[in-house]
């Protein structure tokens, strides 16, 4: 992902019936301050004993930066994701939707808004079984959180208690990792708190690689994996769900249990693409590492002086994405749409090519440069050819923050792109006039088609996609809620519409980077074999202990997860 903020517009499309499981009207809610069954102080005292003091009250981004010297938090830090990353009860981007108890930055009112109660800190396992127990037990709303980076919302939730695990930071790497008596070679285990950039230096160091986003504080062992994980290497190794070999996960029992091929299969194909946040606390997970190798990330920047213009140029992309099939070069096409500052539309490319030089890359890249420079209103802005370590390229030292934003996501098939180019040109044009500011692609092929045979809970439209594009939709502090409404179902109402000229009627999304509104996330989200999900989620987790938003089991819940519906 790669959006960052002014505003855009996006809706829902409301078609499905309420996926209603044999539920007696009988709503049953989590137990929230005031309610009789709400742990009493000595509870929570015995709680925070039994983490070793570990529990904490959760405040907002902005009451933490009151509470700074000063007062405040500079616009430095409001945006820094590694500096939100401090506070148990910071979302990066998150939108506080919980009127009338926003808590905006400088205001002189603050509430809680929709983040959580306590936190605990974990340190280890233990730490995570024994909160798990006890929300179990007194029937809270539970939520986790490894960086906070949804963009869902689903690592918060009004009136809960959070599990962070921000503190788990193990990283150990092995020549030979062992599910049961195959070794299935060399591989890195990460605790759940564990940021991709922290990775990226180690992998640089121990001369490997490996298969996490193209961001600083993403955490791959956290959302990231469950969801699939896509990466600037997935055309050549395939998507991190394919790559990871194990999970160590705390469920609802509490129990920790071992997740592989061989041990708890079903829950290993869960854990594989089938949500984030549905089946228990990672405390870490293994990936396959390879080794490391150079690449040349070439960087080209177009300007285009009109929405037409950059439709066509969209055109001129899409029928050259396939020339960088052959390298398995993985590439993210970002659309900028112009500002009262830039009068003129951005289209930046950013392409990793593995084992190249700086001159075999631009000519790698030049049928589309020379075709998309002989457009009319078009002009180059940037051009810029860098041979790295393939760690060095896709280091970024820390991620933006502060966006109040939705995004909306589609899958768009291999053969739309090759059959339709001109279709491609269009819809970018149509999304740009419906006042989108950014359109984001990147080529996920390669090896993830090749994965196709792997059975996991990834979604069967990520083998035959050819781009992931992902739309968006900003605020600011002061726009007002009837307008942040209209915001956040726009996607629905008014650029998914568009998109399904390239993805179909009932085309996939991603969810990790995705409308949290999408009324048939069941299938939008995770495809032909839902039910099948939700059976495993009945035997590991068959209290709904963790419910998220548009995740398996969610129908069965408000949109807080705090009341049964
Ligand atoms: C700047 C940026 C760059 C991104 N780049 C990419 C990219 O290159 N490729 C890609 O595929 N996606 C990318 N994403 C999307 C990313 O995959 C999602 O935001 C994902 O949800 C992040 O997971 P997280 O654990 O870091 O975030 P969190 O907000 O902490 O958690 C996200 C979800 O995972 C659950 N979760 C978190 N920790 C745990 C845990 N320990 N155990 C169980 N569940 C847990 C939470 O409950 C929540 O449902 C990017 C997002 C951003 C903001
Ligand atoms: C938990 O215990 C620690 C250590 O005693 C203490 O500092 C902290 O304030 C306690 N947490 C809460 C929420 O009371
Ligand atoms: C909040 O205060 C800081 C520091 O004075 C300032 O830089 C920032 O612009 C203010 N932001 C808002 C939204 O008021
Ligand atoms: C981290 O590693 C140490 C040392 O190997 C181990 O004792 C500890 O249990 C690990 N913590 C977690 C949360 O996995
Ligand atoms: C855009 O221009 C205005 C007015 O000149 C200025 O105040 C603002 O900071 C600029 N914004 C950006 C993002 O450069
Ligand atoms: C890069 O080239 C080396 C040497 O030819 C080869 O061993 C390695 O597999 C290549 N790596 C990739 C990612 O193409
Ligand atoms: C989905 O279910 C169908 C029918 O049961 C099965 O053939 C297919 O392999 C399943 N796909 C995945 C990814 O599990």
């Amino acid at each position: 992902m790669r959006l960052s903020s002014t505003p855009v517009l996006l809706l829902i499309c409301t078609l499905y019936a309420h996926f209603s499981l044999a539920h007696e009207k009988h709503r049953t809610c989590r137990n929230v301050p005031g309610n009789a069954g709400y742990p009493k102080a000595a509870a929570w005292k015995k709680l925070n004993v039994t983490i070793g003091g570990r529990l904490v009250q959760a405040v907002p981004t902005a009451k933490y930066c009151a509470s700074l010297p000063g007062g405040t938090c500079t616009d430095a830090q409001w945006t820094s994701a590694l500096f939100r990353s401090i506070n148990p009860g910071s979302m990066i981007d998150g939108y506080d939707l919980k009127p009338p108890s926003l808590c905006l930055r400088n205001a002189t009112t603050c509430g809680q808004g929709n983040v959580p109660i306590f936190s605990v800190e974990a340190q280890s396992a233990a730490d995570i079984q024994a909160t798990v127990r006890f929300a179990g037990y007194n029937n809270l709303r539970l939520v986790v959180k490894s960086s906070g980076h949804d963009v869902l919302g689903r690592s918060t939730a009004p009136y809960s208690l959070l599990i962070r695990t921000a503190g788990l930071q193990n990283i150990s790497m092995t020549d030979g990792f062992f599910v049961g008596t195959q070794n299935t070679g060399p591989a890195v285990t990460i605790g759940s708190g564990v940021h991709t950039q922290t990775l990226y230096q180690v992998m640089k160091a121990n001369g490997k690689s490996v298969v996490v986003p193209t961001a600083a504080t993403v955490c791959p062992a956290g959302g990231y994996v469950q969801g699939a994980g896509h990466s600037a290497l997935s055309p050549l190794f395939g998507l991190a769900a394919d790559n990871v070999l194990e999970f160590h996960i705390v469920v609802a029992s509490g129990e920790l249990l071992q997740v592989n091929s061989i041990s708890h299969p079903d829950l290993f194909y869960a854990l594989r693409g089938g949500g984030a946040g549905s089946w228990g606390v990672i405390v870490s997970a293994t990936f396959r590492t390879f080794p490391a190798f150079d690449e040349t990330l070439g960087v080209i920047e177009i300007a285009a002086s009109s929405n037409a213009a950059m439709g066509a140029l969209a055109t001129v992309h899409a029928q050259h994405i396939f020339d960088l099939e052959p390298v398995r070069a993985g590439q993210y096409f970002y659309v900028f749409a112009a500002t009262p500052n830039v009068t003129s539309l951005t289209l930046q490319l950013l392409t990793h090519i593995p084992n190249t030089t700086a001159a075999q890359a631009a000519a790698l890249l030049a049928p589309f440069r020379n075709a998309a420079l002989a457009l009319p209103d078009v002009s180059l802005l940037a051009e810029e050819y860098t041979v790295q370590n393939v760690n060095d390229a896709l280091f970024l030292a820390d991620d933006g923050a502060g966006n109040n934003m939705v995004v909306g996501s589609r899958l768009i098939p291999v053969s739309v792109l090759r059959d339709s180019p001109d279709t491609v040109g269009r819809v970018y044009e149509q999304l740009l006039n419906a006042g989108a500011l950014e359109c984001n692609l990147n080529d996920p092929t390669g090896q993830v088609a090749a994965n196709a045979n792997i059975r996991s809970a990834v979604h069967p439209a990520w083998r035959t996609a050819k781009t992931h594009l992902l739309t968006g939709s900003f605020w600011t502090d002061q726009t007002p809620l009837a307008e942040i409404d209209v915001l956040r179902k726009k996607f629905q109402t008014t650029q998914l519409p568009i998109m399904e000229q390239l993805s179909g009627k009932h085309g996939a999304a991603y969810s990790n980077e995705a409308d949290v509104n999408e009324p048939h996330f069941q299938t939008t989200f995770f495809g032909p074999n839902y039910t099948k999900l939700t059976g495993i989620k009945a035997k590991y987790d068959p209290h709904d202990l963790f419910i998220v938003a548009a995740g398996v089991g969610s129908e069965r819940w408000d949109e807080w997860g705090l009341c049964t519906v």
